[in-house]
């Protein structure tokens, strides 16, 4: 059995919006189940980028990344993936090709997050920098919601 990750509570509000992201990759995969069409999933897709992925990946790239240098590896592992998910989420060509790239490329480099980076950068990190991590973190205002739910048609 694999063992629950003890997430550091300063980390945990990023934690949930992997969880989060880890819901838009089911709901890509539900949208091509239900053969909705990509441009619809695509809107969904762009709506959630700028809303939720955007701020998520500037503190990464500030705030949690630096705490293990930017010559680790690992780190130039995820700056490298969040560089590749940019242009997939902002690319709007070949919709449905990029949708399923998005949906692969996405998870993996949550679980990646999750598993390794996270957990080796809480190791590390002084209380301080864990604590500006969580300062730096912001819900976005939930006044917005999205009503076109494709993914329970
Ligand atoms: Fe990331
Ligand atoms: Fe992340």
């Amino acid at each position: 059995m694999p063992q629950p990750i003890k997430r550091h509570p300063s980390l945990q509000p990023l934690s949930r919006d992997h969880h989060f992201g880890l819901l838009l990759c089911f709901k890509i995969r539900e949208g091509f189940r239900r053969k909705v069409e990509p441009e619809r999933i695509k809107r969904y897709t762009d709506w959630f980028w700028k809303l939720y992925l955007v701020p998520h990946f500037e503190l990464e790239e500030k705030y949690v990344f630096p705490i293990l240098g930017a010559d680790d590896p690992r780190v130039l592992q995820a700056i490298d993936e969040h560089r590749r998910l940019r242009q997939l989420f902002e690319s709007t060509d070949e919709i449905s090709v990029t949708l399923s790239r998005i949906e692969e490329e996405l998870e993996q480099h949550i679980r990646f997050e999750e598993r390794v980076l996270f957990n080796a950068i809480q190791e590390v990190a002084t209380p301080n920098q864990l604590a500006t991590c969580e300062e730096h973190h912001k819900m976005p205002e939930v006044t917005e919601v999205w009503k076109d739910e494709f993914w329970l048609d």
